[in-house]
C-alpha cells in the first residue's frame, strides 16, 4: 500500500458537457483526494510538448487540435496506488473497449475524446505533474 500521486486531465469534450463535477465525483469515490487543481486553455505549444511522447503518431495533430479546443482541467490525485486506481477508474483509452461503469465507457465520445487523461507510471506522473504544478501549489 503506497501512498501516491498521479496527473489528471478533465479533457474539453467533458468540460463542454458540464461534467468535470460527475468526473470528480467518481475519482473521489474511488479514495483519490484532488490536491490541485486548475482550469485553463492549453496553448498549442503545451499540448504539444504534453504529448511528445506521441509526435511521430498519426493522430498527434488532431489531438493537438482538440486538446487546445476548449478548457481543460488539470489536477493532481492522491490515494493509495493513485495511478492504477485512476487508471481503473477512467477505463480502457478507447471508450469501445473500457468496462461498464467506467469514466471513459460512460462519458467519452471516441478514442480521440475520451474525456479524462491519467498517468500511466509513478514515474510518468511525476514529471506531468511537475509540466503543470510548482510544489507550492500542491496541498492535502
Ligand atoms: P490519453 O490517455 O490522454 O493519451 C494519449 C491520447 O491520444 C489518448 O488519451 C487519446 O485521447 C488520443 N488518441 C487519439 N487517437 C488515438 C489512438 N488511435 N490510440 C491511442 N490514443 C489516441
Amino acid at each position: 500500500m503506497t501512498l501516491e500521486r498521479t496527473f489528471s486531465i478533465i479533457k474539453p469534450d467533458a468540460t463542454r458537457r458540464n461534467l468535470t463535477g460527475q468526473i470528480n465525483a467518481r475519482l473521489e469515490s474511488a479514495g483519490l483526494r484532488i490536491v490541485a487543481q486548475k482550469r485553463k486553455y492549453l496553448s498549442e505549444k503545451e499540448a504539444k510538448a504534453f504529448y511528445a511522447v506521441h509526435q511521430e503518431r498519426p493522430f498527434f495533430d488532431d489531438l493537438v487540435a482538440f486538446m487546445t479546443s476548449g478548457p481543460v482541467v488539470l489536477q493532481v490525485l492522491e490515494g493509495t496506488n493513485a495511478v492504477l486506481v485512476n487508471r481503473e477508474v477512467m477505463g480502457a483509452t478507447n471508450p469501445a473497449d473500457a468496462a461498464k461503469g467506467t469514466i471513459r465507457q460512460e462519458f467519452a465520445e471516441s478514442i480521440e475524446a475520451n474525456s479524462v487523461h491519467g498517468s500511466d507510471s509513478p514515474e510518468n506522473a511525476a514529471i506531468e505533474i511537475s509540466y503543470f504544478f510548482a510544489g507550492c501549489e500542491i496541498t492535502e
